[in-house]
Order: C-alpha cells, then structure tokens, then sequence
C-alpha cells in the first residue's frame, strides 16, 4: 500500500479536483442521473439500518478466531487471532459505501451479482437485502470469513445469496461458465494489478451492454492505480466513475467516444 500521507495527499486532490457531487457540469444524462438519484440521496432505508446497526455491533465483537486474509490489500498482515471486531474494523465495507452499494443496487435493478471477496459478508448484504428475488453469488478465500459471513446472514435473514469458498482463480472461471449474464459484479479482494486485471478480463466474458463493475480500493496502491488506468482504456469500457475509494465501470452500447468522471462523493 502507499504510505498514509501519499494517500491523504491524493484524497486532497480528489476532494479538491472532482466534479462536484451535486452533478453540476456534467455532461454525460447517465452519469448525472446516477449522481443525483444515488449519490446525492442519503435516505437511511431500514432494511440499510439493519446492515449498518450488525456492522456497528460486530465492530465491537471481542470473540477471537483464527484467520489469515487472503491476498494483496489483506489488512490482516501476518495476525492469526484477531478478534471478530479487528476483522470488521479492518476489511468490511464502511457504511457510507455499504449504503452506496446498496442505493446501486436499488437504482440499477441486478438480477444477477456477483462478489469477488466475501469476508464477513458486510458488502454482500448491502448487496442482497434491496431486493431478495435477486441471485448474489460471493467468493472468498478464507473458510472461517465464509462461516462468519453465513452466520450474518442469517442473522439479518438473508437466503438469496451463494457462497463459494476457494480461491477466486480457481473459483471464478467454473462459476462464470454457470451464471448468465452478471448486472453487477464488485471485485473486493486481492488488490495486486495484474490479479486485477485477470479478474476483469475474466468478468467481461459475463458483462452486457447494462452491466456495471464496481472495483474497491484504486487508489490504494501504484499498482491498483495503475489497474485501474488500464482497465480504463479496455475498448468496450464507454463510461467510468471515480469515487476515489470506488471506480465504477459502465459498458454502454450507446456511447460511442469514452467519458471519465471523477466525482466527489
Ligand atoms: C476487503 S475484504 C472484502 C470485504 C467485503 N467485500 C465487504 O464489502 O465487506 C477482501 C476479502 O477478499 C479475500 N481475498 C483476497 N484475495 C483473495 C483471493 N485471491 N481468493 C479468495 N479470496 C480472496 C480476503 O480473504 C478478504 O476476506
């Protein structure tokens, strides 16, 4: 990762530099109507409270389990017994962006999501719960994040979500030869570049023109930057979004020259 000051001096530029998130000057009616139907509503729905309240609680759960993270941007470095709360502090998704994941989903409509880096299942409940007829598949590589994330759940009566346990290498390329055509796909895990890249290339055999992939972290390292650089030239990439902490990736048809947005959020 890139030393903290580096990162707040990005952040600074970003916050400075961005568009602005009440839409003003964009151009593009897609990105601007997603700015001010998503990003701009800070409504708190209960079933979002819900996610957040657990989020809350576990950050504060003292209970030890044995565990290593898996891959790059694994914040858990060489600590086996961390307590459940370390765990949640450390690589769940915060709310701000948990309720962003969720407003996407509530906007976008997915039918079909997948998840690369499940954890404790944080993210993939933001995911899940807007609409329980919509099939989440997730995938991570720690056995003991899988049961955690199945125990919360089942705690916030989640059912329609599958959970896959492996590596994604190995998962990914069987599970996408099963799935139809994915809507939304938010790749949270083993942020190292030429991985990144390997699971995008992999993902777009199952994108389509409404398809959208949301990556975590692209600035959190040179070599996410660079990723992200780089996924951004792919030729049927029409549209991205840059949310500093997220970047969103859109496949229009209709779009014919490509349009970059950094938009502060
Ligand atoms: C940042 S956390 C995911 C957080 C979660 N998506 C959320 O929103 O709360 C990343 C997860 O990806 C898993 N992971 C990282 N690299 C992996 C790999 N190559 N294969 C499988 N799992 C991996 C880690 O074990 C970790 O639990």
């Amino acid at each position: 990762m890139i030393n903290n000051l580096k990162y707040i001096l990005k952040y600074i530029n970003y916050y400075l530099f961005a568009g602005h998130g009440r839409g003003y000057g964009i151009h593009s009616p897609f990105i601007y109507e997603y700015v001010i139907k998503v990003l701009r509503d800070r409504t708190i729905e209960r079933k979002m409270k819900e996610i957040n309240d657990l989020s809350s609680e576990l950050r504060s759960e003292k209970t030890k389990v044995e565990t290593t993270g898996f891959g790059a941007g694994s914040h858990f470095g060489k600590s086996k017994n961390l307590s459940i709360g370390n765990i949640a502090r450390l690589s769940s998704t915060q709310k701000k962006y948990g309720n962003l994941l969720y407003r996407t989903v509530m906007f976008f409509k997915p039918k079909v999501i997948l998840e690369l880096g499940t954890s404790i299942g944080i993210g993939t409940s933001y995911l899940a719960l807007p609409d329980r007829n919509a099939n989440i598949y997730t995938i991570e590589g720690s056995e003991i994040l899988s049961a955690l994330a199945m125990e919360n759940f089942s705690r916030l009566k989640i059912s329609n979500i599958k959970q896959y346990t492996g590596e994604f290498i190995n998962v990914l390329p069987g599970l996408l030869d099963q799935l139809p055509d994915i809507d939304l796909i938010f790749i949270d895990g083993d942020h190292r570049e030429e991985a990144t890249i390997k699971y995008f290339e992999l993902c777009l055999e199952a994108v389509n023109s409404e398809s959208v992939i949301i990556f975590d972290d692209i600035h959190w390292s040179g070599g996410m930057e660079k990723a992200w650089e780089r996924i951004k030239k792919f030729s049927n990439v029409k549209l991205t979004l840059d949310l500093f902490r997220f970047g969103l990736v859109f496949f229009r048809e209709e779009i014919y020259s490509k349009q970059h947005f950094r938009i502060r959020y």
